[in-house]
C-alpha cells in the first residue's frame, strides 16, 4: 500500500508474474475531462473499452481486441496499463499505415519514462518537428472511475500524474 492508500497494480513486473487483472485495467476516464478533449478532437472511436465505459458509440472491447482492429477517424485510447508497449506499437503502426486516421489521443501514466515502452515508443519521437507526436503533461491527478462506481473516494486517486500523447497530421 502506498502512503495515499493506492495499491500499485498491473505494473509490468506484476503482470509477468500473475497476468493482467481486467478489474484493475478497467478504470474509466473522468467524463468532464474527456468532454473537454472531445470538444477539440471530436473522437469517433474508442479503441480500449467495455460496454459500461465506452466513450464513443463505436468502440472496441477486450473481446474484439482493439489491438487487432483498424483504427480510423479520430481515436481515443485510455489503454489497459498492463500492456502499454503493445498499445504504443499498434498506435504507431496504424498511424504510419492509415492516412485516413486523423488523430490519436492516448492517456498514459506520466511517472514511468524510464520503462522500455516509453523509451522505445515515445522518447525518441516526442515533440520533434520531423514526427507527428506531441506529449502534454497534465496538471494534478485524474480521478479514474471503477466499474459500477459514480465517484472516487479521497484515497483512491492514483499517486501519479498522467500525460496525453497526441498524434496529429
Ligand atoms: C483504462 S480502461 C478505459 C475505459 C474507457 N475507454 C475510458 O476511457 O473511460 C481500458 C479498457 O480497455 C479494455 N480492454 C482491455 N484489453 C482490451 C483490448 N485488447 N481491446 C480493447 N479493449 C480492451 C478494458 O476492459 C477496459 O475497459
Amino acid at each position: 500500500m502506498s502512503l495515499v492508500g493506492f495499491k500499485a497494480s498491473n505494473h509490468p513486473q506484476q503482470v509477468t508474474i500473475k497476468g493482467a487483472d481486467d478489474e484493475i485495467d478497467d478504470r474509466g476516464t473522468p467524463q468532464d475531462f474527456w468532454d473537454e478533449l472531445n470538444a477539440k478532437y471530436r473522437f469517433t472511436l474508442d479503441v480500449a473499452a467495455a460496454p459500461h465505459n465506452a466513450k464513443t458509440p463505436d468502440y472496441y472491447t477486450r473481446l474484439a481486441d482493439g489491438l487487432l482492429q483498424p483504427w480510423t477517424g479520430s481515436v481515443w485510447c485510455n489503454p489497459p496499463y498492463s500492456g502499454l508497449d503493445r498499445w504504443l506499437e499498434k498506435a504507431w503502426r496504424e498511424w504510419d499505415e492509415r492516412p485516413d486516421l486523423r488523430t490519436i489521443v492516448m492517456l498514459l501514466p506520466a511517472n514511468r519514462p524510464e520503462q522500455p515502452w516509453w523509451q522505445t515508443w515515445v522518447e525518441p519521437y516526442r515533440d520533434r518537428p520531423e514526427y507527428d507526436l506531441s506529449v502534454r503533461f497534465l496538471p494534478g491527478r485524474l480521478r479514474f472511475i471503477k466499474p459500477g462506481a459514480t465517484e472516487v473516494k479521497p484515497n483512491e486517486r492514483p499517486p501519479f500524474g498522467c500525460c496525453l500523447l497526441v498524434w496529429s497530421r
